[in-house]
């Protein structure tokens, strides 16, 4: 099976945007894959955090995992700064990586501007862990959004430099995008984000979800529970998409364009579907949270302990090609 990586950042609590644009797909794809996914707390202090709050944060991204059906037989889910040569394979890589390259970066740009007080080296390097990350488990296939494209191709780009530089050492990965369009946010004006606010958290319950979903705008066209709309232009619909079926799709749909449903029937038919996907996500979560929380924790450590044993190889590989291993035995 060839190796699937992908990483995922601590920085907040999972939403829809995250469950139906990366997580879905991921727990599809672990059947498909020698899979490897990582809480990337190295990535996360790149920006304004607090250290207090970074266990936390981490150990409830995984055990969100784990209850949005990431198995724990097929996925080995780890913590980024368990492995200490994801750093190593960084510095290696950096001392290969044109400056230019990081400094054209789409996120780093991004996220100079909106850091501006405190933009540290880590924030320009990211993208080359990012590709140590990868390349150390030799991953070929990365499931990420459309954000993260341009890593995937510096990724390749590292590897290249290298393979040329050292010798064929590193595979040149491909990103894999989901078929699963953007979710769009409860604003209905731009895609769902933590940092903007909008967001319908997978762990809400229900009651905080209809508190949002109520009040939330509809097609502009429909004033009045008489006045027809039209789907494609409602955040609702674009919600319906994902989780509800057909025939009940076509329903709603017909129901809108001829006002035979009303914002309000439609937003109940989408919240019941929604919570036939997330009821039992919370619910594991609470088992995993609870008296599951040994388990997730050994089980994190286990695949740390797999994990370096995968990057020792592949640090043990590239230092040698480097030049720097112990073949200085010379004799006086
Ligand atoms: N940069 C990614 C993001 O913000 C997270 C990430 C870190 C990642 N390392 C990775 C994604 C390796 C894919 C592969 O979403």
């Amino acid at each position: 099976m060839k190796v699937l990586f992908t990483g995922i950042q601590p920085t907040g609590d999972i939403h829809l945007g995250n469950y139906f644009g990366a997580i879905a797909n991921w727990v599809r794809l672990q059947h498909e894959y020698t899979s490897y996914i990582s809480v990337v707390d190295l990535h996360a202090v790149t920006i304004p955090y607090e250290p207090s709050e970074m266990p936390g944060r981490v150990i409830d991204l995984a055990t969100t995992l784990y209850a949005c059906g990431i198995d724990m037989e097929k996925t080995i889910l780890f913590v980024q700064s368990e492995v200490p040569g994801h750093a190593d394979l960084t510095w290696m890589f950096n001392a290969i990586t044109p400056l230019g390259e990081l400094e054209r970066m789409t996120q780093f740009k991004d996220k100079r501007d909106q850091f501006r007080a405190s933009v540290n080296v880590g924030l320009l390097d990211y993208p080359v862990l990012q590709a140590a990350d990868i390349l150390i488990y030799k991953g070929e296939v990365v499931p990420v959004g459309e954000d993260q494209v341009q890593h995937v191709e510096f990724t390749r780009e590292v590897a290249r430099h290298f393979n040329s530089r050292y010798g064929p050492t590193f595979p040149e990965c491909q990103a894999l995008l989901t078929k699963s369009p953007r979710v769009l946010g409860l604003d209905g004006d731009s895609k769902m984000s933590k940092s903007k606010g909008n967001t319908i958290g997978v762990l809400e319950t229900p009651e905080k979800i209809w508190a949002k979903v109520s009040p939330a705008k509809t097609d502009p066209a429909r004033v009045r529970r008489t006045d027809p709309g039209t789907p494609e232009k409602c955040t609702i619909w674009s919600y319906h998409l994902l989780v509800t079926q057909e025939p009940e799709l076509t329903e709603i749909h017909n129901g809108c364009t001829t006002a035979g449903i009303g914002c309000i029937d439609c937003k109940k038919r989408f919240q019941a579907n929604l919570m036939k996907v997330l009821d039992p996500i919370r619910e594991r979560y609470g088992e995993l949270a609870g008296s599951g929380r040994k388990m997730v924790e050994d089980r994190l450590e286990a695949n740390a302990v797999k994990c370096r044993a995968v990057a020792g190889e592949t640090i043990r590989e590239a230092k040698g090609k480097m030049g720097l291993k112990k073949v200085w035995k010379i004799e006086s």
